[in-house]
Formats: C-alpha cells, sequence, structure tokens
C-alpha cells in the first residue's frame, strides 16, 4: 500500500473517534513526521463553539508533544466521513508552521485520492 494511502486509510480511522455532537462533521487526520513516526487525530468539539479543535490540529499538537519543537511534516492527510475538503485556513497556517512548501497534503476529492503542496494550499502564508 503507497504511503498516502495508508495515511488516507489511519486518518479514516480516527475520523470515526471524532467528538462532533454540535457539528455531527466527524474529520480525521493522519501524518508521518520527517522521524518516520505517524500521529493521528480527530475534531474534538465543544458545547462553545469557539473552542472546538480541528483534527489536523489534533495530530500536530500530539507529535510536537511527543516529538518536541523540532518535529516536521513529511506528508499529512485529512479525510472527514461523508464530506470531502483539504484543511481549512486555520489548519493550513498551523501546517505551514511545521512544513516546508514543498510537503503534499492529501485529501479526496470524488473519491479518489488528491495531494497539493502547501505552496498551493497556503501561497501567502503568514511567516516570521
Ligand atoms: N474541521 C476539522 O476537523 N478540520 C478541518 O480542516 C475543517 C473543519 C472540524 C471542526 C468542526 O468540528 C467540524 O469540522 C465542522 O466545522
Amino acid at each position: 500500500m503507497s504511503a498516502s494511502l495508508d495515511l488516507l486509510e489511519r486518518a479514516k480511522v480516527a475520523a470515526a473517534k471524532a467528538y462532533a455532537p454540535h457539528s455531527h462533521f466527524q474529520v480525521g487526520c493522519a501524518m508521518l513526521t520527517a522521524q518516520g513516526n505517524i500521529f493521528t487525530g480527530c475534531n474534538v468539539e465543544n458545547a462553545s463553539y469557539g473552542l472546538t479543535i480541528c483534527a489536523e490540529r489534533n495530530a500536530i499538537f500530539h507529535a510536537v508533544a511527543e516529538e518536541g519543537p523540532g518535529m516536521k511534516i513529511a506528508t499529512l492527510a485529512v479525510i472527514a466521513l461523508g464530506h470531502e475538503f483539504p484543511p481549512c485556513g486555520a489548519c493550513r497556517q498551523v501546517i505551514a508552521e511545521f512544513a516546508t512548501p514543498e510537503m503534499t497534503v492529501w485529501f479526496l476529492r470524488e473519491g479518489k485520492p488528491v495531494s497539493m503542496t502547501m505552496a498551493e494550499l497556503l501561497p501567502a502564508g503568514f511567516r516570521i
């Protein structure tokens, strides 16, 4: 199985664990780090909606907690059960913090895996 298909499959498993009683939108993320570890995350919602964390940021923050501040994302995949989309704008900004412009993000489009680079997803991101 290719690395991207494996990550998409793991993202789907993570999506099934989402805590999404408010939107009923179950999202999963799986990412491979430069060190070779895989981390997953799902969205976790809150009755105070703004406190919700997206699947992508959940996975990334877990990766940093495990690998430390040098964590770099090698590839990332996102899936929502019954929906198809690339990461939201807020998550793109967070992904960019830990990735090169060439890093590929995988998601589904009409049922098929497609990838976009971070340069394509966030061409003029904020950097300091
Ligand atoms: N969501 C994600 O987990 N990732 C995204 O990239 C887009 C949105 C979640 C947040 C919320 O729980 C639900 O999807 C609906 O917006």
